[in-house]
């Protein structure tokens, strides 16, 4: 059981964590779900003392961790991994030397260290790949490489921050299914961060909603998505639900023969039309606006557009940059 009581973590003057209490049961699968910026990974991070809080107690198994040595923080380290969207390997090992690392660092014999990373290497299914280098491996095998890495040490918690956000539908399903695998065969706990209600409900068993620095809400995970309490949770309910729909319709529009069409979603500062004109007129393209929504909640707005891109596919590769550097988030359907 890891047990959060009280946290408060600040950062110059702003809270970045308000005060949240959680407890997480263990060989769980637990959700932290909420926008950017709202404090989730410093959260996760305070787990492992990657970050210190500056108030509040985290244990694990009944044991406080906060002021511990750093000797006795690293037998802690010891038990708990940690993932992450960009995965963080190391470019110049190949897959097998990135999994070994954190064994040769603890400074085990090559023998013990072979029959380890073996078994990691057949669980997360890359054995074939053991001497490819990350550059040659697509993102949802560098986040399987990760997850080996992540537990080659014997860890019994996992920390997964945004685990498969840079990553396309059909590699965040497998590495979805992996993580389960991993929380049911070997008892890991697992705490996931995630912006993506969906990826929270297709495998936690409880959710976390946190906004501005503060849980707003915690409960099983079908209870927050048939029973949503909150209006932040209520209202990040409401766009999957639109978001789902009109991937359906893309999706038609797609098989009627309709091409390059691009779901953009966009946050907080970021104005849409704005860049999409500015877009147009500096690459010279068009833009069909299909369908789109905007919601405005507590001055924080928050919504999508599908539109459909007309111009060339060098042109196109060039706006979609353009729109990410604008932070705007780009799904190519
Ligand atoms: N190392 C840091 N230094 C200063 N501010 C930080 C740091 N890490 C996070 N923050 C701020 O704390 C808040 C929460 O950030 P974060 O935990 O990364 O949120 P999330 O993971 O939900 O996107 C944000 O306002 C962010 O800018
Ligand atoms: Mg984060």
């Amino acid at each position: 059981m890891i047990t959060l009581k009280n946290i408060i973590k600040y950062y110059d003057d702003h809270p970045a964590i308000n005060g949240v209490s959680l407890n997480i049961p263990k060989g769980t699968i637990y959700g932290i779900i909420g926008e950017s910026g709202a404090g989730k990974s410093t959260l996760l991070r305070c787990i492992n003392r990657l970050e210190m809080p500056d108030s509040g107690q985290v244990s694990i198994d009944n044991q406080p961790i906060i002021h511990l040595k750093s000797s006795e923080l690293r037998v802690l380290r010891k038990r708990i991994g940690m993932i992450f969207q960009h995965f963080n390997l190391l470019s110049r090992r190949n897959v097998y030397d990135n999994i070994a690392l954190p064994l040769e660092l603890m400074g085990q014999s090559s023998m013990d260290i072979k029959k380890r990373v073996e078994a990691l290497l057949t669980m997360v299914d890359l054995t074939e790949k053991s001497k490819k280098y990350p550059h040659e491996l697509s993102g949802g095998e560098k986040q399987r490489v990760g997850i080996a890495r992540a537990l080659v040490g014997s860890s019994d918690i996992l920390l997964c921050d945004e685990a498969t956000s840079s990553l396309d539908p059909n590699a965040t399903r497998t590495i979805l299914a992996l993580l389960k695998k991993i929380n049911e065969q070997l008892g890991i706990t697992i705490v996931l961060i995630t912006h993506e209600m969906d990826v929270a409900r297709s495998i936690c068993d409880h959710i976390a909603v946190m906004e501005k620095g503060y849980v707003v809400e915690h409960n099983q995970v079908d209870q927050i998505f048939l029973n949503p309490q909150h209006a932040f949770t209520q209202q990040l309910l409401r766009r999957t639900a639109k978001k789902a729909n009109i991937l359906k319709q893309s999706e038609s529009m797609v098989s009627s023969g309709i091409q390059s069409l691009l779901y953009l979603t966009f946050s907080g500062e970021t104005a849409t039309l704005p860049i999409i004109t500015m877009a147009a007129r500096k690459f010279d393209v068009d833009f069909n606006i299909l369908s789109g929504d905007l919601e405005t909640i507590q001055k924080h707005s928050i919504g999508f557009l599908l539109v459909q891109f007309l111009g060339n596919d060098i042109k196109k590769e060039i706006v979609i940059d353009y729109f990410r550097n604008n932070q705007l988030k780009v799904e190519v359907i």
